[in-house]
């Protein structure tokens, strides 16, 4: 992926974020999700007045990647800030992804995965997973000798 697109990644991140629903925190975080294929899966944070059910940007996206059929993923770009804050404005902080959503790249993404994150389209600082997450527990289903695992992992199949 080239500079440009991965410009083009940070900027389907800040346009999911004016979607985020945060009337909790006021904090409205935006994700873009990049599949292999070139899809591209938007995420918002989605709170909730039972404060736990909040589900972060990141997540949001790749639940809805994952539930659509998509598994191989090369890149998420995260934006976030105050609901002050608009697209084309430079975003004071950077928004990286926390702990679980870290674990939720994890279980679909290998060490090289990319994690863009951004200030604005100009402004970005860019990671691998293995640098966010270094020594991780993954995907243990893949180290069963299970005769019923097989390929990517269960489905009503048992594929
Ligand atoms: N949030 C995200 O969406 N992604 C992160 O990685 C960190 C936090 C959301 C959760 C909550 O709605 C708000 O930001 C404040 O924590």
């Amino acid at each position: 992926m080239d500079h440009l697109q991965d410009r083009e990644l940070i900027q389907a991140a800040l346009e999911a974020r004016e979607r985020a629903y945060a009337p909790y925190s006021g904090y409205l975080v935006g994700a873009a999700l990049l599949a292999a294929d070139g899809t591209v899966f938007q995420g918002c944070n989605i709170e909730n007045a039972s404060y736990g059910a909040a589900n972060c940007a990141e997540r949001t996206a790749f639940y809805k990647a994952v539930s659509q059929g998509e598994r191989a993923f090369s890149a998420i770009a995260i934006v976030g800030g105050s609901r002050e804050m608009r697209q084309g404005e430079v975003f004071p902080d950077l928004a990286y992804p926390c702990g679980i959503c870290r674990q939720v790249m994890r279980e679909f993404c290998g060490p090289e995965f990319r994690i863009l994150v951004g200030r604005s389209t100009e402004d970005f600082e860019e990671y691998t997973l293995e640098e966010l997450l270094p020594e991780s527990f993954g995907p243990v289903w893949k180290h069963r000798e299970d005769s019923k695992v097989k390929g990517d992992g269960f489905n009503s199949q048992g594929e």
